[in-house]
């Protein structure tokens, strides 16, 4: 079956993982790369072996079929909705935008457009989540009750050469770690009804690694709790002030079992199922995905737009994303 171009929109951080991952991805062939610093856009060009675009160049290329959005969020909705007035298919790193409005519009253009939305997340697509998914299908803790999702990270500004984004108005970690959470609980326990939250916002300025003061606009601590529709309570804790993940950042607990994870931002396990009067389980993982497999939703969308198969890491899921960590901020931003 042939592969579907892809042009890269931001050769920035994350771009180097799905250049890497590319060529072992099915449907999936990167062919041209744009950046507004022209600069960066050649020089990945001439490591990969792709063209080098302007944005129009790009939007009008003729073997790019779908956008690859790898652009701080402030300009995924607008990347989104130009590829999808070019006629392209268009997968985003996560948010899918940073409104619920512009979200939708982004959704409305491309059904009326006919052509497919993905968006990441898509780690829960990897060995580690999928095992603890199969676990449960398999009834190996009977009904699924209650779960914490922990997303913990250390501060941005220690290992990202430009941090300030990750801290500026609508970033901080629950949106940009709280997609991972969320994802991971609509994938393992369907969609979200309710929601609450709280959060904390202890430090307000930060310093990059040359040395450059900036502020900190959003809370850095944040737990919210999301009501799923099966009934099961999820806690999500997202915060940017911890030391190393969570040694199991996924618990889901039933009345027969509990299954342990590993971090939903990554794709590995392992996972361990422990049951009342067994010695704990360390579960064979289901897939070979247990490394960085950024670039899992983008082989899902090209399969999806090449053979008509169903999208997992889709447009709409990353709205119900969107909207749930938004519900969770209101609340966390008034104190609620
Ligand atoms: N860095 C990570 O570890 C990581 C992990 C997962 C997801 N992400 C997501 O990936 C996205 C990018 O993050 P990053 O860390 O690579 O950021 P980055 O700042 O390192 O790179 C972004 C790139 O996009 C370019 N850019 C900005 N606006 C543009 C525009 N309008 N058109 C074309 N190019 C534009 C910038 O010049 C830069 O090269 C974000 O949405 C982030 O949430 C990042």
């Amino acid at each position: 079956m042939s592969d579907l171009g892809v042009g890269l929109v931001g050769c920035g951080k994350i771009s180097g993982i799905y250049l890497d991952n590319a060529p072992r991805l099915d449907g999936v062939r990167i062919v041209a790369c744009t950046d507004v610093d022209a600069e960066r856009a050649r020089e990945t060009a001439h490591e990969r072996a792709i063209d080098a675009c302007t944005m129009d160049e790009l939007l009008a290329h003729r073997d790019v079929q779908v956008v690859l959005c790898l652009t701080p969020p402030d300009f995924h909705a607008d990347v989104a909705l130009a590829a999808i007035g070019a006629g392209k298919h268009i997968y985003t790193e996560k948010p899918l935008a940073t409104s619920v409005d512009d979200a939708r519009w982004v959704l409305q253009s491309a059904a009326a457009a006919g052509v497919l939305v993905g968006s990441a997340p898509d780690t829960f697509l990897g060995a580690g989540i999928q095992t603890i998914k199969a676990a449960i299908d398999d009834g190996r803790i009977g009904a699924p009750a209650v779960a914490q999702i922990r997303l913990l990270a250390r501060p941005p500004e220690t290992w990202h050469p430009s941090p300030a984004f990750l801290y500026a108005e609508l970033s901080g970690p629950l949106m940009d770690l709280g997609p991972y959470a969320v994802a991971t609980a609509i994938e393992l326990f369907g969609d979200v009804e309710a929601v609450t939250g709280l959060g904390t916002r202890p430090r307000t300025s930060g310093v990059t690694l040359d040395g450059t003061e900036f502020p900190i606009v959003e809370p850095t601590r944040v737990a919210g709790v999301l009501a799923h529709e099966s009934g099961v309570l999820t806690t999500i804790t997202t915060t940017d002030d911890a030391n190393a993940p969570a040694r199991y950042g996924v618990e889901v607990h039933g009345l027969d079992g509990t299954l342990l994870g590993g971090d939903p931002n990554t794709f590995d396990g392992p996972v361990v199922l422990a049951r009342r009067g067994e010695l704990d389980q360390t579960l064979p993982l289901v897939s070979e995905w247990n490394e960085n497999s950024r670039g899992l939703g983008l082989q899902d969308l090209c399969r999806a737009a090449r053979d008509g198969t169903p999208q997992r890491a889709s447009g709409e899921l990353g709205l119900q994303v969107l909207e749930t960590l938004l519900d969770i901020r209101d609340c966390a931003l008034s104190g609620v």
